[in-house]
């Protein structure tokens, strides 16, 4: 049985991928949630990591999951909240329907049951708080009108996070990372890749590990809460 775990959803590909690979290197136990078996979730569960599967596509699944997890690990440094479905918005109104179900169960139900039900098994280091750390996006203060119902839902994710600040204080510490274009998917064109870069102060697209050291701050840092760190190279300012 595991203890002082962090649990990180959405570890099969990308950011998630990374943050499990370098909190283990970090010396943290690890557990890395995934949906789909990948190449990445194999590499972790060589590397000796703890993996488990769920889609967190309704409240049956994401409940099983909650009960799941305590069948491997009996308590938890903190809990990390990457896993997302990122996609516009659909112009059919049926399938936006189906939309904001699937990105409001990932982005916002999936993270309030995790955290509530685990909640009782979250332990600081010695004196300090444990975390809660969600995976927002620049997105909830500046939004994108074609990605509306995807940033709406990480706008109510950013909202739970200073909710449960309060709610679990002083026990646990519940903060936001609010990455910008930190890793380019498929769907940005060049065209569209050239405009996001234009509009981002440090002119790069960012990698995964200022991502990570956002988290590495926050799990190191005992005095912070309720807060939303951008990792976005200033694209928050200046992003139309
Ligand atoms: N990449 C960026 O530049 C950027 C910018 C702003 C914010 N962010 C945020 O940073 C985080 C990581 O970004 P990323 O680009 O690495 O994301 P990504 O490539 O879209 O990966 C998301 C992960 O979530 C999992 N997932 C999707 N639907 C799920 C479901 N129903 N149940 C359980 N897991 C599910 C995916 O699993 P499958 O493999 O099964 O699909 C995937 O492993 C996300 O929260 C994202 O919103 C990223």
């Amino acid at each position: 049985m595991l203890e002082n775990a962090i649990l990180v959803t959405g570890c099969g590909r990308r950011i998630g991928f990374h943050i499990a690979q370098r909190l283990f290197e970090d010396g943290y136990t690890v557990i890395a949630h995934y949906r789909t078996y990948t190449d990445d979730i194999r590499i972790l569960a060589e590397m000796g990591i703890t993996t488990l599967q769920a889609d967190f596509a309704n409240s049956a699944a994401i409940l099983n999951f909650v009960t799941e997890i305590q069948t491997v690990c009996k308590s938890f440094r903190a809990l990390i909240h990457n896993a997302s479905s990122f996609e516009a918005t659909s112009d059919d109104l049926a399938a936006a329907a189906d939309q904001f179900d699937q990105f409001f169960n990932i982005h916002m139900k999936a993270p309030y049951l995790i955290n509530q039900g685990l909640q009782p098994l979250l332990m600081g280091e010695k004196d300090d708080p444990a975390d809660i750390i969600h995976i927002t996006d620049i997105n909830v203060e500046n939004p994108t009108p074609r990605f509306d119902i995807y940033g709406t839902t990480k706008a109510g994710l950013h909202n739970l996070t200073m909710a449960l600040a309060k709610k679990f204080a002083p026990q646990i510490k519940v903060n936001s990372v609010a990455p910008g274009p930190v890793l380019f998917t498929e769907m940005h064109s060049e065209q569209v890749r050239q405009q996001m870069l234009a509009e981002t102060l440090l002119a790069k697209e960012g990698g995964a590990e200022p991502v990570y050291l956002a988290i590495k701050a926050l799990l190191t840092n005992p005095f912070i809460t309720g807060a939303s760190v951008p990792v976005d190279g200033g694209r928050r300012l200046s992003k139309r």
